[in-house]
């Protein structure tokens, strides 16, 4: 049964008609077993064989000879499915190996729960019970449940606005477990966060022309509705407060820049200011993207999306925390009203930058964001996050996110966090400031070859302060071409749950 809290979850997502996202399959944990059309049940590399214990000797030898027959041992990422097993009243019945279950962390659990979800997929059972009593991953029994219900219903996520084949209708998985209360109130968070992560692919993967900085503003107030404070600045506003840089990637579009401001105060301490690109369409410019690469450049905004997405995570569940998106939102267009190579702007900072390469646009915008959210909020701490070089996709490729920080302790923590929740943190140095020297300016917006992803991120750092600050260079994480592990193709709302889990299981000083 669904406790009372989370009718009021997936009541209140319904109920504000939260956009695509409501999507969810359903979930009850239960210490008692139903009827299903699936079963999936889980052997641990110690376990000599799965618990078939409720089943008749028949079936228990049928399906030992089957799991022979496959070469099956319970390792992990095992998987064996068995169609129409003796003396069961379900269809099929998936006998999933799980390795040592006391080392599984979160994010592998979310990957187990995945790889269920993907077999299911396309089978057309309704109900799926899965067992898992005795399986504990490295926290507890419950912690196992909830985990696996979280990278099912994150792997079943879908965007299909555009498709004529809609994806399957929700299944309804009935999760036996020891301590049912105990799953159901840590599912609770995870299910809060998994609607963050829908908003971030949602925004992410709809296209550019949907998907302008206004469109997004108006996702962003959406929000409201949740106790969130919204605030949009127009582009006179942007221009008027000095926030030049800003301005300036904005002014090739027809709609201009938005500053957006998305403020969750669940407690009285200072804030964790989360800063985010939003470029809605990254052409390059008058420095115009050539070759294939230019087709992802809708998802230029997933920094932008992952933060608002992680405030979302936390007004759902109203966590006591205390964190504010700033968002940079601008369309780099090519028009007779865009920026220049060459040209020279004023950020509100009061740093002159040359703009020598107008496709080096992300930290532009992100000059100005990180600027208001220290002189408006002073943020204990600031982590932005960017779609921001292909030089880091050169670096360390799709399958970890660039870090670069001037905090240790940040660094740990976080770095810790991807590692639990399987969005993985490479550190990189901040290093050759010299290189962003300009004869004619404070500084200049690219680097000299190189170290590409490092001289964008010493861009950034003169916007710092002496506030704590991360950088998340998500270049490469944010789109998938394939269906591959908690993500279908396209938008992966990547950084929601590695920022969602540190803000909510760290002490940030
Ligand atoms: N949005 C791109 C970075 C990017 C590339 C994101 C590939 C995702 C996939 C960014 O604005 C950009 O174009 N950066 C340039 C900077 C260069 C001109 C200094 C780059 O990395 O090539
Ligand atoms: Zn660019
Ligand atoms: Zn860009």
């Amino acid at each position: 049964m669904f406790t009372k809290k989370n009718l009021t979850l997936a009541a209140t997502v319904a109920a504000l008609g939260l956009s695509n996202s409501a999507f969810a399959e359903k979930f009850e944990f239960s210490s008692s077993s139903t009827k299903a059309g699936a079963v999936v049940v889980f052997q641990a590399g110690d376990q000599a064989s799965p618990d078939l214990s409720r089943l008749d000797k028949q079936s228990q030898s049928q399906i030992s000879n089957a799991l022979k027959a496959a070469d099956f041992s319970g390792k992990s990422k095992q998987m064996v499915e068995i169609l129409a097993p003796v003396g069961m009243d379900a269809k099929r019945l998936i006998v999933v190996g799980l390795g040592d279950d006391a080392k599984l962390n979160a994010g592998d659990v979310n990957l187990v729960g995945a790889d269920i979800s993907a077999k299911l997929k396309s089978s057309k059972v309704e109900n799926v019970q899965v067992f898992t009593q005795g399986i504990s991953d490295s926290v507890s029994n419950a912690n196992f449940a909830a985990e696996l219900a979280h990278g099912i219903n994150l792997r079943a996520y879908k965007y299909d606005k555009y498709l004529s084949k809609k994806r399957p209708a929700e299944k309804n998985y009935h999760v036996v477990v020891s301590q049912p209360a105990k799953a159901e109130s840590r599912y609770e968070s995870l299910e809060a966060i998994e609607q963050g992560v829908f908003l971030a692919r949602d925004l992410t993967t709809e296209v550019p022309t949907e998907m302008t900085p206004v469109d997004f503003a108006k996702a962003a107030k959406e929000l409201k509705k949740l106790g969130v404070k919204v605030k949009i600045l127009k582009p006179k506003q942007i221009k008027k407060m000095g926030m030049g840089a800003l301005y300036a990637v904005g002014k090739g579009s027809s709609e201009g820049s938005r500053l957006v401001v998305a403020h969750w105060k669940g407690s009285d301490d200072a804030p964790i200011a989360l800063v985010g690109k939003g470029i809605t369409f990254d052409s390059g410019g008058y420095n115009v993207k050539t070759g294939s690469s230019i087709a992802n450049m809708k998802s230029d905004m997933a920094g932008a999306a992952a933060v608002l997405g992680t405030v979302k995570a936390m007004a759902l569940q109203k966590a006591p925390v205390n964190v504010v998106a700033v968002m940079g939102m601008a369309a780099n267009m090519v028009s007779e009203n865009s920026v220049a190579p060459g040209d020279i702007v004023m950020t509100a900072e009061g740093k002159s930058v040359e703009i020598l390469n107008t496709d080096a646009e992300g930290r532009l915008v992100l000059s100005d964001s990180l600027w208001y959210a220290r002189k408006n909020f002073e943020p204990k701490v600031m982590v932005d996050v960017a779609t921001l070089t292909g030089s880091k996709i050169r670096a360390v490729g799709n399958r970890y996110i660039g870090l670069f920080s001037n905090d240790e302790e940040l660094v740990t923590q976080l770095t810790a966090s991807g590692d639990i929740v399987g969005e993985k943190l490479w550190r990189l140095p901040l290093a050759y400031g010299d290189m962003l020297k300009s004869p004619v300016a404070d500084l200049r917006n690219i680097g000299k070859g190189g170290p590409g992803a490092t001289t964008a991120a010493m861009f950034l750092k003169e916007f710092t302060g002496d506030t704590r600050w991360a950088h998340l260079d998500i270049a490469g994480n944010a789109l998938t071409a394939s269906d591959k592990g908690v993500t279908q193709a396209g938008g992966t709302g990547h950084g929601v749950r590695l920022l969602s889990h540190w803000i909510l299981n760290t002490q940030v000083k």
